[in-house]
């Protein structure tokens, strides 16, 4: 297999500045010309290579940013509701479920063509269940009323939806990357540990929708402090394979981090130990989904035409590695403009200037992440499975 490099075919411009040298003739006529107004849609080129491309949506920005909503329509067959199936948002009170906000996000998917995703149905954290959760009276037989909890919900929001959904993220974000362990959650305690708990909401998800793909999804990635992580991860993923427990694919979140320029030495670094996890995950039979593409710009100036070819060049390199997996078919970004991201919420620059995550800028407008995206799927070796 040629390397990234190889087929980056990298230069280090004047500025010495890592630049994309031009695509070889027969690549070039395939990758569209993302500034211009008739740039083939992103579904369109991964469709080309028998991939699919999507986003996460909120109901705020489906219901308020009809500009927004239709980028999303135009470029997307994938979609994911950015919260509005999480327990926070799902699950007011112990006995209700809130579906309008969810279910409105499915339909205008499906009226516009796209698969929709279920993300997700146990996000392994205190801090992201709902405040009742956290505090809830498990009773004399904790044990089993944790378990009617559980698969309560993951059996009333299956068959709720059936074969609408064909790809759930079962469960979220269960490795604490700070030491290696599993978190632990109102219901895992009464459940008797992290494990049995995850073990049961795939088992519950698996019976209730038998048709769907059950994945783990979780941030583990290829920058420098992430070995840890990928290690628990492994062991996790070791650990469901020994028990049975069915889970199909690996979620990779793909919250990337620029650590500055990216040079060819140090992409060329981060690329080895990125190869030995995904080689790992797949010998164990998974399929990968990248879940949630963006890039936090760190360590980049703010100048925004550096910054923009720094965090396009960072994710061709990362995708020209991660898409060459034929197990992986879906990518779905974090959101599709820097408007509705996430990240400036989350984690804003020390200088302050606005964070540049996505494909699109504020004003809806291509960026070079968004080329770069383009040109990846492009020339990922094409599907066959
Ligand atoms: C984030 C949403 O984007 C925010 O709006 C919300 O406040 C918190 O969750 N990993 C995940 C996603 O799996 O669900 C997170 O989404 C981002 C990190």
């Amino acid at each position: 297999m040629p390397t990234m490099l190889d087929r980056r075919d990298l230069i280090v411009g004047a500025a010495g500045l890592i630049a994309s040298a031009p695509l070889a003739p027969a690549l070039a006529a395939a990758v569209p010309d993302a500034a211009g107004s008739g740039a083939a849609a992103l579904k369109d080129v991964a469709t080309g290579r028998r991939f699919r491309f999507g986003t996460a949506l909120s109901y705020g920005a489906l219901t308020r940013d009809p500009a927004y909503a239709a980028l999303v329509a135009r470029q997307c067959d994938l979609l994911v509701a950015e919260n509005e199936m999480k327990w926070q948002w799902l699950r007011p009170t112990p006995t209700t479920f809130a579906f309008d906000r969810f279910d409105a996000i499915l339909r205008w998917g499906e009226a516009h063509g796209m698969a929709v995703r279920g993300h997700n149905l146990l996000w392994h954290q205190p801090k992201w269940f709902p405040a009742w959760l956290n505090a809830y009276d498990f009773g004399s037989a904790p044990h089993r009323e944790a378990e009617r909890l559980l698969t309560t919900h993951i059996d009333t929001v299956t068959r709720r939806y059936g074969t609408r959904i064909k790809s759930y993220d079962v469960v979220n974000e269960a490795v604490n990357p700070k030491d290696g362990t599993l978190y632990e959650t109102s219901l895992s305690k009464a459940l008797g540990g992290a494990e049995p708990t995850l073990d049961l909401a795939f088992r519950t998800a698996r019976a209730a929708a038998p048709h769907a793909q059950l994945v783990y999804n979780d941030y583990m990635s290829w920058e420098p402090g992430n070995d840890a992580h990928r290690a628990r991860v492994l062991r996790l993923l070791e650990g469901f394979r020994r028990r049975g427990t069915p889970v199909d694919a690996l979620g990779v979140q793909s919250h990337l981090i620029t650590q500055g320029l990216p040079t060819a030495s140090h992409v060329a670094a981060l690329e080895g130990p990125w190869r030995q996890f995904l080689d790992a995950v797949t010998h164990m039979g998974y399929a990968l989904v990248v879940t949630e593409l963006d890039v936090r710009d760190n360590n980049l100036p703010a100048d925004i035409a550096v910054r923009d070819r720094g965090v396009a060049d960072f994710t061709r390199a990362y995708l020209d590695v991660t898409l060459a997996y034929p197990q992986l078919t879906d990518v779905l970004c974090w959101g599709l403009a820097d408007r509705h991201s996430w990240i400036e919420g989350f984690e804003p620059r020390r200088d302050r200037a606005p964070r540049r995550p996505t494909l699109y800028d504020t004003a809806l407008q291509p960026k070079p992440m968004r080329a770069a995206v383009a040109a990846a799927l492009a020339a990922a070796p094409i599907r066959t499975g």
